[in-house]
């Protein structure tokens, strides 16, 4: 039975992604961000700082972060955070509650990733014999997500949903959640994974207010990819998505409290207008024998 939210329950609606977002909305929020030091993340940390919100954006990388920070002065807050390690993730989010005007976490961007060579696909051999593959990859990718979920939701839950304040979860997925790369199996699976958690979550957002989005982007020009990748992607003509337009999705998303369960895809400026667009794929068509699983999944969910 849901409860008295003011966020009604998933139906799937496109969202037009040529409208500007409302700035004012984003003002006063409370954001955790992820990786917030760097590439996309530090795109966000800014975008948000600068509309007046207040960012506590946790990341490895304490030298890029306190100049972030000192960038920002006062509307961000750098942590040196481990997604990976929950006590450090419970302090990043510890410090937001403490240090943001509101004492809230009103959103979190689940956004720190890495991507590595695959050593499941194309692991190495010592003596002719398989070694146990490094998934680092997937322990930041999926473990750290799932610890910024636990710990937002449990964040998310101390404040009313009154004017001004929100419960709003963001989660980097890529289109290599979406699409087949072959030879990227650990990256694939942990960016699906995002996926997962998006539509899992949103099946929620009536019960506990909370909504959620992913975010899909195509190739961006970051330290994520390496130089030879790099160089690879622009050999072959494809058009590189922008780190900033990620942010402004990120912050449309926040603006607008009606959009719930969608996965925005960040491209080439020639592809969309604002660089971003509803993905419109985490539906099945309506009369469709998924579609019929699906409602069957929520008829015997949440005790309903
Ligand atoms: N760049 C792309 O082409 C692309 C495409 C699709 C999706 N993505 C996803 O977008 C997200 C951001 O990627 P990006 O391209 O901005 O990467 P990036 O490498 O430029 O930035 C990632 C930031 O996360 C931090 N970080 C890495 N591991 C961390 C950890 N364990 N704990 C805390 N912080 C950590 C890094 O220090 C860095 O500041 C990732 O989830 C990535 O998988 C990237």
């Amino acid at each position: 039975m849901a409860q008295n939210y003011p966020y009604p329950e998933y139906k799937n609606k496109v969202v037009d992604c040529t409208v500007v977002p409302d700035l004012t909305k984003i003002s006063g929020k409370s954001v955790v961000i992820t990786g917030g030091a760097g590439g996309m993340g530090e795109e966000a940390t800014r975008a948000f700082a600068n509309a007046g919100a207040f960012v506590t954006f946790g990341d490895l990388n304490e030298e890029a972060g306190k100049h972030l920070e000192a960038e920002l002065y006062p509307n961000a807050r750098f942590v040196r955070c481990n997604v990976v390690d929950f006590e450090s993730q419970k302090a990043m989010f510890k410090a937001a509650m403490e240090h943001s005007p509101s004492k809230t976490v009103d959103v979190a961007i689940a956004n720190a990733g890495i991507s590595k060579s695959d050593p499941v696909y194309k692991g190495e051999l010592i003596n002719g014999e398989p070694q146990a593959p490094d998934l680092a990859t997937l322990d930041v990718n999926t473990t750290g997500v799932l610890y910024t979920c636990h710990l937002a939701r449990f964040y998310f839950m101390k404040h009313e949903l009154i004017t001004g304040r929100d419960r709003c979860l963001i989660v980097l997925s890529s289109t290599a959640g979406y699409a087949d790369v072959p030879g990227r199996l650990i990256y694939m699976m942990s960016k699906f994974a995002a996926r997962a958690v998006m539509r899992c979550l949103r099946r929620s957002t009536a019960y506990d207010g909370i909504r959620v989005c992913t975010l899909a982007p195509w190739f961006v020009e970051t330290k994520l990819v390496t130089p030879e990748v790099m160089q690879v992607i622009k050999s072959k003509g494809v058009k590189f998505a922008n780190a900033a337009d990620a942010a402004a999705a990120m912050i449309r998303i926040v603006s607008d409290t009606t959009i719930n369960g969608r996965c925005f895809t960040i491209v080439n400026r020639e592809e969309a207008v604002l660089g971003y667009y509803d993905m419109d794929v985490d539906d099945f068509p309506e009369a469709s024998r998924a579609a019929k699983q699906q409602s069957e999944f929520l008829a015997v969910s949440h005790g309903a």
